[in-house]
């Protein structure tokens, strides 16, 4: 069993790489068989995408693989990209023969890992791949996609095994995806309790109860370290985290008298999406929510498809639902306060 990767939860708070076994059980096969196809990750913004990504690095590595990860989102730089100390050299090759590499991470590390499978003999070789939908820009989703499946169906030497994954919070290039078969998806959930838990007790200080704090975040870790770093204040975190951060009343600002209805009806039970699907109002709204990362598409159900545990089929309190559900109870709340911003008083 690898070992756990160190992850920065909030400001000064470092912590292990918690729970999630399943996901682990699961990179380990992907591990021993490699990828056919491209897998392309998706699960709510913050629900730990990027960390299990850091995880998958270790375990791919104690699987001998050499790994290629690059974020071009990355705020620092040295984490933009990083490869396996076998690999190292090869990355600065490339890198003296570019202008302006860091612009061109995604094609940097795949440079890398085409000349590392030129150059080592049967490689075992890794590209993970963190948020490049959204720093790529949708129009080049297809493009991508393409080229690592390239990758693996014509490699430019053999190998012995090779995985790719790619994290995307960018719900929108599932649809783009979604026309070809050049990839396959896996859905993530928020953390169990248990994994929540175990996160809430390694924050210092005094603190809400647990069901508290389960019933705000639903699991997610991203917004457990938000109320953690807003001193426990969770209007304070959907104001200035969600409220403001995303714009949302603007959002609902411009929506028209059916879809204000609809998201209504959406607050109380997200489904009421897929029930209304064939309604054009409920069609833009749907692609709004997602693409405002509030709303998560849950479908297909089917367990295989999951990294790790997919969510109950029902939570009426976290806002999930069979096909829909909050990315988590706060999002749900930032979007009532929103509606409630645009009342007429
Ligand atoms: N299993 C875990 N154990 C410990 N910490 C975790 C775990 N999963 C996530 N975290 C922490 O929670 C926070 C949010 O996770 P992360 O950045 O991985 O989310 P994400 O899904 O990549 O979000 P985004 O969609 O914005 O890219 C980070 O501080 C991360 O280190
Ligand atoms: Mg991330």
């Amino acid at each position: 069993m690898a070992g756990r990767v160190r992850l920065e939860l909030a400001a000064g708070v470092e912590v292990e790489f918690a729970d999630r076994d399943s996901a682990l059980r699961q990179l380990a096969e992907i591990a021993e068989r490699g990828t056919r196809l491209p897998m392309v990750v998706y699960g709510p913004e913050g629900c730990g995408k990027t960390a299990l990504l850091m995880q998958a690095r270790l375990v791919l590595e104690e699987h001998g693989y050499h790994v290629v990860y690059a974020d071009p989102l990355a705020e620092e730089k040295e984490k933009m990209l990083m490869v396996s100390e076998p690999l190292r050299g090869i990355l600065r090759e490339v890198l003296t023969l570019l202008p302006e590499p860091l612009s061109k991470v995604v094609n940097v590390a795949l440079d890398v890992a085409a000349l590392a499978l030129k150059r080592l003999r049967r490689p075992r070789i890794a590209i993970l791949l963190d948020d490049v939908f959204q720093a790529m820009g949708l129009d080049r989703v297809e493009r991508l996609a393409k080229s690592l499946l390239n990758l693996i169906e014509y490699p430019p030497g053999d190998y012995d095994r090779m995985v790719i994954v790619v994290a995307s919070s960018e719900g929108r290039s599932r649809d783009i995806l979604a026309r070809h078969a050049w990839t396959s998806t896996r859905l993530m959930w928020n953390m169990s309790r248990e994994g929540l838990k175990e996160l809430y007790y390694a924050l210092p200080g005094a603190k809400p109860g647990f069901e508290d704090v389960w019933r705000l975040t639903g699991g997610n870790p991203r917004m457990l370290a938000a109320l953690y770093e807003h001193d426990w204040d969770a209007e304070r975190v959907v104001e200035e985290e969600l409220v403001a951060g995303k714009a949302l009343a603007r959002l609902v600002a411009r929506l028209d008298d059916k879809e204000l209805e609809l998201l209504r009806e959406a607050l109380t039970d997200p489904d009421a999406l897929f029930r209304r699907l064939r309604d054009p109002a409920a069609q833009r709204l749907e692609e709004k929510l997602v693409e405002y990362n509030l709303v998560a598409r849950l479908e297909p159900r089917t367990p295989s498809l999951w990294l790790d545990q997919p969510p109950p089929e029902r939570d009426e309190e976290l806002g999930i639902g069979r096909w829909y559900a909050w990315q988590t109870p706060l999002h749900r709340t930032a979007v009532e306060k929103a509606l409630r911003l645009i009342e007429p008083h």
